[in-house]
């Protein structure tokens, strides 16, 4: 984990690391609904929104605003670790992985193939497009055992006819990632030309991203879920997708996506966004030699390993505090020990509804989220037998101390209620 200098450094690059604007003092693990924002994104955003020059015109400040996107371009191609490929900026997540998978629905002439982990960004688009297309859609069931979709998961539904198939890469309600680049080899041993479309919405803030190694076709990643602010989503698309028909001006290179009048902040947040993990790539192994992919790479590393102690502890206990997994009334969403556990805890306590734990643990200055089975979580709880859930997400920026803060308030929760 994170020695406490470097720590304090990281919180102290995040808006509202400690307390909430509006509610005062509070540990943050609603991570999975949004995470902090750094201070220099919010900087960066004030300064080029009172910009108001357009692109493409022949003054300094237009031809500045054209340089921030095109470095924005080169640190979002850095961040996937995809050195082809196109890469674009859209309204939020869904609306990048609806147009993608449209995209490709529309330009092939087989079946869709998805999973039931997927978030409804995902799923709606790919009914909804099979649909138009007369094409058929099959959700293959994630395994109730482990929470996740394994390399074998696929197999039933995938045939020499699939021309689309999804994957996310990690759940939003069990918090467990997929092994992507295992699943994407097996699609391709039998629909070798399929396009394979990733959201990496949830993963995208707690492990590493490396386009290039897993023969996909799409990724996608949202701005608030990563230390960024919301009102964008980034795509990453390979040659091949990039060169299907897909909604653009006429007259625009085969290659442009984007629509319309871009907002450079966006770009120059990202830029931002990638800084701060070289910069903490280079924090976190001061003996690190190599270039801005390789910090990229560490920190990544880094963050994965700090927020696995901190699950560790959220689980297994700290501060002389048993932990999530040791408390009897307590039943953890998927298995408690699990190599593909990331970030999240999500859990019940037996005799206490989901919603009046969230906001027990609220008012003990502890921020988490209720899942329950309506349209984005009923997918993922219904197969598990399950009506709602507390979710506690995590990021890098938690402590131990915070982890001690929200276990201390369940304890004391189970201990009078109970
Ligand atoms: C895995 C996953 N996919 C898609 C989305 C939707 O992303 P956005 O809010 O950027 O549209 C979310 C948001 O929670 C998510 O967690």
């Amino acid at each position: 984990m994170f020695e406490p200098e470097l720590l304090a450094a990281i919180r102290d690059r995040f808006h509202f690391a400690d307390e909430c604007p509006y509610e005062g003092p509070r540990a943050f693990f609603e991570n999975a609904g949004g995470s902090l924002t750094l201070k220099s994104v919010v900087a960066r955003s004030t300064e080029l929104l009172a910009v108001p020059d357009n692109q493409g015109r022949a003054n300094r400040a237009s031809q500045a605003l054209g340089e921030l996107i095109e470095q924005g371009r080169g640190d979002m191609r850095l961040f996937f670790g995809a050195r082809a490929g196109v890469v674009m900026v859209g309204e939020t997540g869904t609306e990048l992985l609806g147009r993608l998978i449209r995209s490709a629905v529309l330009a092939t002439t087989g079946d869709v193939v998805g999973s039931s982990l997927e978030h409804p960004a995902t799923f709606s688009a790919c009914r909804r497009w099979a649909d138009v297309a007369g094409r058929s859609y099959h959700q293959v069931p994630f395994d109730t055992d482990t929470s996740l979709v394994g390399v074998d998961s696929y197999d039933e539904a995938i045939t020499t006819d699939t021309s689309v198939a999804t994957i996310i890469h990690a759940s939003p309600v069990t918090g467990m990632h997929v092994d992507v680049a295992a699943i994407a080899r097996r699609i391709r041993e039998v629909a070798p030309d399929c396009f394979i479309i990733v959201d990496g919405i949830q993963h995208a803030a707690h492990g590493r991203i490396e386009v290039d190694s897993y023969d996909i076709d799409g990724y996608v990643v949202s701005g608030y879920k990563m230390f960024s602010r919301h009102n964008y989503g980034i795509a990453w698309i390979s040659d091949r997708l990039a060169a299907v028909p897909h909604d653009q001006l006429d007259g625009t290179p085969p290659e442009a996506w984007e629509q319309g009048t871009r907002d450079a902040s966006a770009y120059a947040t990202f830029s931002e966004v990638v800084r701060y993990l070289e910069w903490l790539g280079a924090e976190a192994n001061p003996e690190l030699a190599g270039g801005s992919r390789d910090r990229i790479e560490a920190a990544a590393d880094a963050i994965r390993g700090h927020e696995h102690g901190l699950v560790d502890a959220l689980l297994r206990g700290t501060g002389g505090l048993p932990g999530l997994a040791k408390l009897d009334p307590v039943s953890v969403v998927g298995p408690v020990t699990s190599e593909h556990r990331a970030g999240m805890v999500s859990f019940e306590i037996a005799g206490i509804a989901a919603a009046d734990v969230v906001e027990e643990l609220r008012r003990d200055g502890v921020r988490t989220h209720v899942r329950r089975r309506d349209h984005y979580s009923a997918g993922i709880l219904v197969p598990l037998g399950i009506d709602a859930c507390v979710r506690a997400s995590i990021c890098h920026y938690n402590s131990r101390d915070e982890v001690e803060r929200m276990l201390g308030s369940v304890n004391r929760m189970i201990a009078e209620r109970l």
